[in-house]
């Protein structure tokens, strides 16, 4: 069902300093950073030759991303992303399955202008999992 890896999301402590880590010290394509204020992040977008980097930094006092820098002050891994070709049909599957969908269960326009879902992660090895209708 799931296709290939789309990206892999970072929340970082001072953004500015991890879009420099990742432009000079990597040498990486890296993006301008965008307010995304439907869901709590300011991002920026790293292209890679086989996928892509997010770094993501809390945007509001209610983002999702607070929580997790105060667990994980350095930062850390926030979630992966998989590509999907029908997330209804996908989200319907792993329901039936007893997957947990965070939110209302209906996918939400992400970052990219996609629908995208978010599965639980204590349902998946501890790893938050976003699916992205391609
Ligand atoms: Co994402």
């Amino acid at each position: 069902m799931i296709g290939r890896l789309n990206h892999v999301a970072i929340a970082v402590p001072d953004l500015e300093a991890a879009a420099a880590q990742y432009r000079e010290t990597l040498g990486a394509s890296v993006g301008d950073p965008q307010d995304e204020p439907d869901h709590g992040v300011t991002v920026v977008f790293i292209e890679l030759p086989n996928t892509k980097v997010e770094l993501l930094y809390p945007l509001g006092d209610a983002s999702p991303i607070n929580g997790f820098l105060e667990k994980n002050p350095a930062g850390g891994i926030h979630h992966m992303c998989y590509e999907v070709d029908d997330i209804l049909a996908a989200r319907d599957k792993l329901k039936a399955d007893g997957a947990r969908v965070l939110g209302d269960g209906d996918p939400k326009i992400g970052a990219h202008g996609k629908p995208v879902l978010f599965l639980h992660p204590k349902d998946f090895n501890g790893c938050l999992i976003e699916l992205e209708q391609v």
